[in-house]
This record gives C-alpha cells, structure tokens and sequence, in this order.
C-alpha cells in the first residue's frame, strides 16, 4: 500500500507524511510481543546395538527470561542432524524438570526442586514430557494462554531457575524381540534385581527397573553390524516474552495407576498421591469367548478429587504400544478430555508401523470444559490385551486456566 502511494506521490510532504505513517506502523510492529522459536540439542547420547541410557542432564539450553511456553516438541536425531526411526532407537521418554540453583556459591542447598500444580507425589516435578509420540503429537498453547517460566520472583531468594533434561532412550538394532526391550521386558535385559541388588518381584516381569540405563537387551545371536552410534534429544521451543495479556495456566499431571489415600491432617482431609507411573496389562483373549467378552481391552480406572478448580487449556494423554485410549471424566460422567494413540504404518520417522507416534489431544473451545474445585474426576485408560504388555504407561497431562 505504501509502495503504491510512494508511486504516485506527487507532493514531496505528502509523502514524508506517508513514509513517517508507515515507519510508525513498522516500528509498533517490532515491538508486537511475537513468538519466538529456539532450537536446541541434548548432550551427546551415545548407544550400541540394544544399549539403553536414561540420563539426567542439568541445565540445559533453555530460553531465558521471564517467558511464556507456547510449544515444546523434541525427537531424536543423530550426528548429521537425521531424525532416528524408533525401530531403530527408541524413545521411551523424555521429562523436563524445573529447579533452582544458588546464583553464587554459597552454603545454600545446591538444588530445590519446583513445585508443578501437581497431581501424583513423585512426579508433581514433570514439568513437561512425552515419549514415542512426541513427533506426531501438538503441544502448542493456544492464546492468550502460555506456560510462564523464568519469573525472578518465583524462585527463592538467591537462586535461579534452570531445567533438567532426563532422556531414556533404548537402541533396539539387532535385538531378539524390539517390542520386549522397548516393553523393557525383564528377562531380555538379564536384570533380576533393582538398582540396589534386591530382587524385584516375581510378579515385576518388565518395566524401567529393568532397562536401567547401561543395561543391554539380548542381541540376536552372531549380529555384529553397526557400533556406537551418537544421538542427540533435538527440542524445539516456542515461546513469548512476558507479558501482562499471557495468561498462566497450571499444569497437572494425572496417572491411572495413582494409589490415592485420604488423612486426616490438621488441616483437615488431604489426599495422597502415589503414582506408580506403570503398570502391567495381563492377556485376557485367548479364545473368542473372551474376546466377545471384553474385545481384547484391558480397562484400568482411578478415581480422585481434583484439587482445585479451572478451565481446560489442552489435555494430552500418554500410552505406551498397545494402548487405545485414555480419559477423564466428571463427576456427572461428561467426557472431559479423550485422548487416543496414532499408530505409524510406514517407515519413515514420524509414522513407524507398529508404534506409537502420536496421540490425539483436546482444545476445548475457550471456557468451555471446567474442572471444578474438589470435583470428584475418573482415570479411565484402554489397552489392547491381546498379548501381554509389561511397563505399560497411563498418563494424562491437561492445562488448567483459573476459572
Ligand atoms: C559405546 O557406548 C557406550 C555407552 O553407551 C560406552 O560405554 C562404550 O565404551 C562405547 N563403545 C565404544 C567402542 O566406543
Ligand atoms: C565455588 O567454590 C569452590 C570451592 O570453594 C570452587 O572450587 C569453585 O570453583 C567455586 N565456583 C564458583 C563458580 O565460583
Ligand atoms: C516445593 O515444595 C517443597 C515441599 O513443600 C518445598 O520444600 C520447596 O521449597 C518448594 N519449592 C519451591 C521452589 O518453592
Ligand atoms: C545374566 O546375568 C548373570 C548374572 O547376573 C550372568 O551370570 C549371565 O552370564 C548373564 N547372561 C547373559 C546372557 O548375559
Ligand atoms: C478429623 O480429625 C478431627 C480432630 O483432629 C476430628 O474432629 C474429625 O472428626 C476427624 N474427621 C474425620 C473424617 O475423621
Ligand atoms: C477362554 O479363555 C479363558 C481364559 O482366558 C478361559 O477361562 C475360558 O475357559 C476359555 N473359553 C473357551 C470356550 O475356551
């Protein structure tokens, strides 16, 4: 418009006024508070043929300042930057965690860990994490919503904020049974005990206690292709300086294994939480009776009061292979947030068959979906039990803006 008018401008004035018009409005903008993408990769990940690593990674690359999160998406490259197929190495999970450090050195504690809104005991620290599915997977905020990070005022005084990165990825090249080691299916790993040498239960035939990190699932017998190959956790941040028009929304993170127990404390009745992050899921089809029965699904339900009230930002669930689906529903029954898993069916990165590379996410129409404050709220997550599937997974990650 400017350029069509500077054509046609035949008094100098005129178009000094139009030019001064026009570098306003550029100027203003600049200034517009826009999203801002920073692409980062994880320390080194070096793996052979059926190597696991599951590594804590402090302080990594993060945005700095007082901003706002409006996406977070990762995946696994190599050396040149290629995305790694999950048949190849496998990304059983990735979990960012806020903490503080002293800003000098001091007598101060050298950690104080964050506080999320919650809701499982142990795992009130995720502060974001996916898995497998994180590529096919939408993870932005929509506006005017964001997750605030980086406040000065938030951390205690004489800390900073940082974040620690935990990857836990498992090469599966040349293995016996990719789906057992990616199930972490104890007997293929040789693992019998925990990390402190106690034996783990005879009914704990899989889970991460048995692809810990070092650990190695059975290689099929004579391969010897391929050595170490060097990886990296590639994340992609999006975000936006702060300011006052971002409105903050709490994360919690649910779990249908979530064991909730109810004290009577001083002030009054608490709930507690202790999430179990797995749980196995039995075969129970083995005829066409029992499919008939309950369709080869496994169903595990948990019921809780949600601590506080809100409205739904976005809802995202996490299942391992052979999940269907996860939900939560209201007290009076409503669907919530249903999110199902997104199987691959090809062989590029992204759309593996056989895994999950993705799960379906809600964004409810603004206000339209709230929780309320002591609402008693249902876990319900689906697994396909055809076969048996051991570490299984039934997370629900949802935001919440205050109502
Ligand atoms: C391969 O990587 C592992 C760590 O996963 C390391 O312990 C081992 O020494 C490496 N092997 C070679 C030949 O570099
Ligand atoms: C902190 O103090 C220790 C020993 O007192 C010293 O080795 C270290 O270099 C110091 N670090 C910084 C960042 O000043
Ligand atoms: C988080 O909560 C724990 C336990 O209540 C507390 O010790 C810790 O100081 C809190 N962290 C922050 C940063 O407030
Ligand atoms: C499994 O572990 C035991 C001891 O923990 C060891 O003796 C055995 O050689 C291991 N087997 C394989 C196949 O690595
Ligand atoms: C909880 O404890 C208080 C006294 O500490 C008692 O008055 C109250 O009845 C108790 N409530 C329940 C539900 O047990
Ligand atoms: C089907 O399998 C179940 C065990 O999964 C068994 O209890 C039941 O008897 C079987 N029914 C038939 C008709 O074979």
């Amino acid at each position: 418009m400017f350029m069509q008018s500077s054509s046609s401008c035949a008094m100098f004035n005129l178009c000094i006024f139009l030019l001064l018009l026009f570098l306003l409005g550029s100027a203003k903008a600049e200034t517009k508070n826009e999203v801002k993408t920073k692409v980062y990769l994880s320390p080194k990940i070096e793996l052979g043929p059926g190597m696991v690593s599951n590594k804590n990674y402090p302080a990594i690359d993060f945005p700095q300042g007082h901003v706002a999160i409006k996406s977070f998406d990762a995946e696994l490259v190599d050396q040149d930057g290629n995305p790694v197929p999950l048949y190849q190495t496998y990304l059983h999970h990735w979990i960012l965690i806020k903490y503080y450090q002293p800003i000098h050195n001091s007598t101060l504690p050298p950690i104080i860990f964050g506080n999320v809104s919650g809701v499982c005991n142990g795992n009130s620290l995720i502060s974001l994490g996916s898995g497998s599915e994180t590529r096919k997977t939408l993870s932005h905020v929509p506006d005017p919503y964001g997750i605030v990070v980086g406040n000065p005022s938030d951390a205690p005084a004489g800390y900073e904020e940082k974040w620690l990165l935990n990857v836990h990825a498992i090469d599966t090249r040349g293995v016996v049974d990719k789906l057992g080691c990616l199930e972490c299916t104890c007997d293929l790993y040789n693992v019998t005990t925990d990390e402190d040498g106690k034996p783990l239960p005879p009914d704990y035939y899989g889970g991460m206690r048995c692809c810990r990190d070092g650990t190695r699932c059975s290689l099929k017998g004579g391969y010897n292709k391929g050595g170490n190959i060097t990886y990296y956790l590639k994340y992609t941040v999006r975000y936006m300086d702060w300011d006052p028009s971002i409105v903050p929304v709490r994360l919690f993170v649910l779990d249908v294994t979530d064991i909730v127990t109810k004290a009577n404390g001083s002030q009054g009745i608490v709930y507690q939480h202790d999430c179990q992050v797995e749980y196995q899921v039995k075969k129970s089809c083995s005829n066409i009776t029992d499919f008939a029965k309950n369709g080869c699904t496994d169903t595990k339900s948990v019921s809780f009061s949600f601590p506080v009230g809100g409205k739904l930002v976005y809802g995202v669930g996490h299942l391992h292979v052979g999940g269907v689906s996860i939900a939560i529903h209201g007290q009076d029954g409503r669907d919530i947030c249903t999110s199902t898993t997104i199987y691959g069916k090809g062989t590029k990165a992204g759309n593996e068959a056989g895994y999950v590379v993705g799960m379906s996410t809600c964004y409810p129409k603004p206000g339209s979906v709230k929780i309320g404050g002591g609402e008693t709220i249902t876990l319900v997550s689906k697994y396909n039990s055809a076969r048996r599937h051991a570490g299984v997974m039934g997370l629900f990650n949802i935001l919440l803006a205050d109502s």
